[in-house]
């Protein structure tokens, strides 16, 4: 009986402890597994003799019944605590305001560039693109600009090489190459981007954006070129009435060249386009040069066409009143916060940009 007696106090002590499922399930196994101790004595109760059997049968199972008992316990209790903490871990509080999300604003010029393709894609332009790094043949003498020509001196060009074949596109001209060297005439595309040229000031910035404008086909004249750029300003600006004046340039991949000007006038230091009698310079543009289409292989005599190079940033600052261009790309939060714009779908629960 004593071995029994110590046997009980012995793993009374034992579930008395902090336990876990698993060290419970150990203590049940050193108990009543195949060689537990309750499990060996009920085995040996056969050795003993008759008249102690009976007695040490009885509190034997008593034993067994007071420890098994024990055991059902500990586990039930070990399961609610572990409930309680689960609901004490993983409760919602449904009092607690719900959390701003943090919403990011579009830059500026993105949000130009996507208002110039969706109104250019309107009269049937599609969008292209081509690489900032670009060599020198696309950026220049495909384009009718061959070497020692003053106008490569103008672009303040940076080379990324010393036999200066490969540089920072210093427009997006290159990309109406590209384009006609990929496919056959009609073209009609925009192709937006970014530009590189070694210039700083207030209006001007290292890299800057151009959108380029190419429409190739049979019997385009000038005529279609004011169109196009009458209808792109009025709807950029949102006016019904602009005033546009084209003054003769030179660009050695257009002929004739124009720089177009629009006027506008200062009403309360806000630029208002469309009205007065100051002109702003915004676009470079004139009909492809015929060098230019024979360079791609396309026969000036059949396939003629327009081309203009657009500053993007430019258009920005016009548009939303912006007036350093440098600020642009000085990605400070606090600017973009003020001068960017929400995306289309903004999440209910948006609270504006929080630091
Ligand atoms: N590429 C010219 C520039 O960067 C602009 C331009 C484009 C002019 C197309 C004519 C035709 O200044």
């Amino acid at each position: 009986m004593s071995d029994i007696k110590k046997i009980k106090d012995e793993f009374l002590e034992k579930l008395n402890e902090d336990l876990n499922i698993e060290s419970v399930n150990e203590i049940k196994s050193e108990l009543f597994g195949k060689n537990g101790k309750i499990s060996t004595s009920f085995k040996n109760l056969g050795s003993l003799p008759a008249e102690e059997r009976k007695k040490f049968a009885s509190d034997l199972n008593f034993v067994k019944d007071e420890l098994q008992e024990k055991i059902n316990k500990k586990i039930r209790e070990i399961e609610i605590k572990e409930i309680n903490s689960k609901l004490e871990n993983e409760k919602i509080d449904v009092t607690l305001p719900e959390r701003n999300i943090v919403q990011g604003k579009i830059h500026p010029v993105s949000q130009v560039i996507d208002e110039l393709s969706s109104i250019f894609s309107e009269i049937g332009f599609s969008v292209e693109e081509g690489p900032d790094v670009e060599n020198e043949h696309y950026n220049f003498t495909a384009l009718n600009t061959p070497d020692n020509h003053p106008a490569r001196d103008m672009h303040d060009t940076f080379y990324l090489d010393d036999k200066k074949e490969l540089l920072l596109r210093t427009h997006t001209s290159p990309v109406q190459v590209r384009t006609m060297l990929k496919g056959k005439p009609p073209f009609k595309i925009i192709a937006p981007g970014r530009t590189y040229r070694s210039d700083s000031d207030q209006t001007h910035a290292p890299m800057f954006h151009q959108v380029e404008g190419l429409h190739i086909d049979k019997n385009i004249n000038m005529g279609h070129l004011k169109g196009c750029l009458d209808y792109f300003i009025k709807s950029f600006f949102e006016v019904d009435k602009i005033k546009m004046r084209f003054r003769p340039s030179h660009f050695p991949f257009t002929e004739p060249s124009a720089e177009v000007d629009i006027g506008y006038e200062l009403k309360d230091s806000k630029i208002v386009i469309g009205e007065g009698d100051k002109w702003l310079e915004i676009l470079g543009c004139g009909m492809v040069h015929p060098n230019v289409l024979k360079n791609v292989k396309i026969n000036p005599d059949k396939y003629q066409g327009y081309a203009f190079g657009i500053g993007i940033d430019r258009l920005a600052m016009l548009k939303y009143g912006i007036n350093d261009l440098r600020a642009f790309f000085e990605t400070d939060y606090r600017w973009l916060n003020h001068f960017g714009f929400d995306p289309l779908d903004v999440p209910s629960n948006y609270r504006g940009l929080s630091r």
